[in-house]
């Protein structure tokens, strides 16, 4: 089983994706275990009412960081005991980041980790000795930059999750891996749109098995290009 551990200020944001589908299927299957801190739950009270996550940078600028003790104790949290079984990875999501990749996807469940606690930054980020302190990695899932860490940390969670044993049927597994091309055709055969008829390929339909693997290896070369 493979835990993820994400902190986030805002966890709600994951649950109705989580909860579909496939991975809410990995996680009814204990493939998958998912667990979310809100570093607010782990925040001193300051001021006498308001639990503090975030400050100004020191040196100016716009935004607020955020301030390392809070995800330090929910990291702590999500750690737990220390356990000998377990194989954690830190990430902490951030533009600047490694890329992620499905190779990435593949190396995480190939190492067998365990445990990978995603750190969601918001605001103009986190204090840079959270990363120094939990020798974690930053990870980008792509050139732009995004509010927050919570759409990084679903698109990996989905990406990973995929890889693991159990987690896709046995036919979309073995989809995934031959050569499938992402063409695809339902119904009808013809489509009508603005008087103008779209036909599913010929080739599609004729039932020769060998000449549509060799169709779909050709759209998949061309997608590829
Ligand atoms: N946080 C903001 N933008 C991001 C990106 N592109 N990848 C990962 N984390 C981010």
């Amino acid at each position: 089983m493979l835990t993820y551990h994400v902190i986030s200020l805002f966890p709600e944001s994951l649950t109705s994706y989580i909860n579909e589908s496939i991975l809410s299927r990995a996680q009814e299957k204990k493939l998958i275990n998912i667990k979310t801190y809100n570093p607010r739950d782990f925040a001193e009270i300051t001021g006498g009412w308001r639990k503090k996550v975030d400050g100004k940078p020191y040196s100016g600028g716009p935004g607020m960081v955020l301030l390392p003790g809070p995800v330090l104790r929910a990291v702590a949290k999500a750690k737990g005991r220390a356990s000998t079984k377990k194989k954690f990875k830190i990430i902490i999501f951030s533009p600047g980041g490694t890329m992620f990749t499905n190779t990435y996807a593949k190396n995480i469940v190939d190492k067998k980790i365990t445990d990978i606690i995603m750190i969601c930054g918001r605001y103009e980020g986190i204090d840079a000795r959270v990363k120094k302190i939990l020798k974690a990695e930053e990870v980008s899932i792509g050139d732009y930059v995004l509010t927050g860490g919570e759409l990084p940390a679903m698109i990996c969670m989905d990406a990973i999750s995929r890889q693991i044993k159990g987690v896709l049927g046995k036919f979309e597994s073995l989809e995934e891996n031959r050569v499938s091309s992402h063409e695809v055709y339902t119904r009808p055969e013809i489509f009508e749109y603005n008087k103008k008829k779209y036909k599913v390929p010929e080739v599609l339909l004729s039932g020769d098995h060998k000449k549509i693997e060799e169709w779909k290896m050709k759209s998949k070369q061309a997608e590829n290009k």
